[in-house]
């Protein structure tokens, strides 16, 4: 038989198979250890020199095809099987998965975004501090009660100049860091994770996230943090939030004071009360002290206020979520309702 017809009948045939068993046979009758191409091959060296020049080449060149052409069947044969025997043109499509943004990630994406607007630089810091920054220049020496506010996972390594190393308890660390390096006037943000040597409860987790703020100048009062609470909150949470100011007591805040914002009943499940979402007040003249700013005013020195809030808790109201641990367990089913 010439190659020719040995190949038209062969690509008849790979096309008219619709079921993998067919093929096969298909694929040992040309192919095969005694299939019709293969004898071809293998009687190519019985003939004469001419006869081998024109026919290997052809030969050879229908071998690659065939494979090929067999294995493209293949493709499209198993494709059929695999959507019931044929192919179904109404059939609705299949949804794509798409991935989810973690609430967490949501919460603080939306905190930079208002802050940014508000002229805020957001600041990055060390999960890993020292005594110092994280407690004495603010304001909590060794043996002050408050520390044990801050229950502190330390390290082992050994104490540095700035004391023992230890993961930090909050993000107010970052205020001394950031001021030790800069001038006022300034307002910043500092997300980041902080840890604690606690049990863990529904609202209680060893590690969480904080977001700190600081603004420093001249003339910086509680009317411009009360100024910027109200837009913050207000773009947080909707235009109905209420907030008060309390009095609250932080070792480096003068006066010291706690946030507490209400929501409204009808859109939230812990609508209606006041609820407790920060501290904050204005700086401490002792933090001042730490980092050698002037904070004398009459003598052309700073003031200004910080503040710190947690924003799993800002997650869990705004978003109704009951349980802080939901947010560190992996679950899927958890993240892919956001
Ligand atoms: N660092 C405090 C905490 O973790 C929160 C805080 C309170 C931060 C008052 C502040 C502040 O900046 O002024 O409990």
């Amino acid at each position: 038989m010439d190659i020719d017809s040995l190949k038209r009948s062969a690509v008849t045939a790979v096309e008219n198979v619709s079921n993998l068993k067919d093929l096969e046979a298909v694929r040992v009758k040309y192919l095969g250890r005694k299939g019709e191409l293969t004898k071809i091959l293998r009687s190519l060296k019985e003939l004469s020199l001419k006869e081998r020049r024109e026919i290997g080449p052809a030969a050879n060149k229908l071998k690659q095809e065939l494979g090929k052409l067999i294995e493209e069947r293949k493709q499209t044969v198993q494709g059929i099987a695999s959507e019931g025997g044929h192919n179904d043109v109404t059939r609705p499509g299949e949804k794509v998965k798409i991935g989810h943004i973690h609430p967490l990630t949501r919460i603080e994406r939306e905190v930079r975004d208002i802050f940014t607007s508000l002229n805020f630089s957001i600041i990055d810091g060390p999960e890993i501090e020292t005594e110092y920054y994280n407690f004495d220049a603010l304001n909590i020496p060794p043996n002050h009660p408050a520390r044990d506010v801050w229950d502190t996972f330390w390290l082992k390594q050994s104490a540095t100049k700035k004391g023992k190393p230890l993961l930090r308890t909050h993000t107010s660390p970052m205020q001394i860091r950031y001021m030790e390096t800069h001038e006022p006037p300034f307002q910043i943000i500092v997300p980041g994770r902080v840890f604690r040597y606690e049990a863990t409860d529904a609202s209680h987790e060893i590690n969480f996230y904080q977001v700190e703020g600081l603004m420093v100048g001249k003339n910086v009062t509680l009317a411009n943090f009360k100024y910027v609470m109200e837009e913050f909150l207000k773009r947080l949470f909707g235009h109905q939030v209420q907030f008060r100011f309390r009095p609250g007591y932080f070792p480096f805040v003068e006066p010291g004071l706690e946030v507490d914002i209400k929501l409204s009943k009808e859109h939230h499940r812990l609508g209606g009360k006041w609820l407790e979402i920060m501290g904050a007040g204005m700086v401490h003249r002792k933090v001042f002290n730490a980092v050698k700013y002037n904070s004398n005013p009459p003598a052309g020195g700073v003031q200004g206020f910080a503040f710190g809030v947690g924003l799993d808790r800002l997650a869990m109201i705004k978003y109704n979520i009951p349980d802080i641990r939901l947010f560190y367990s992996g679950d899927l089913r958890f993240v892919r309702q956001f």
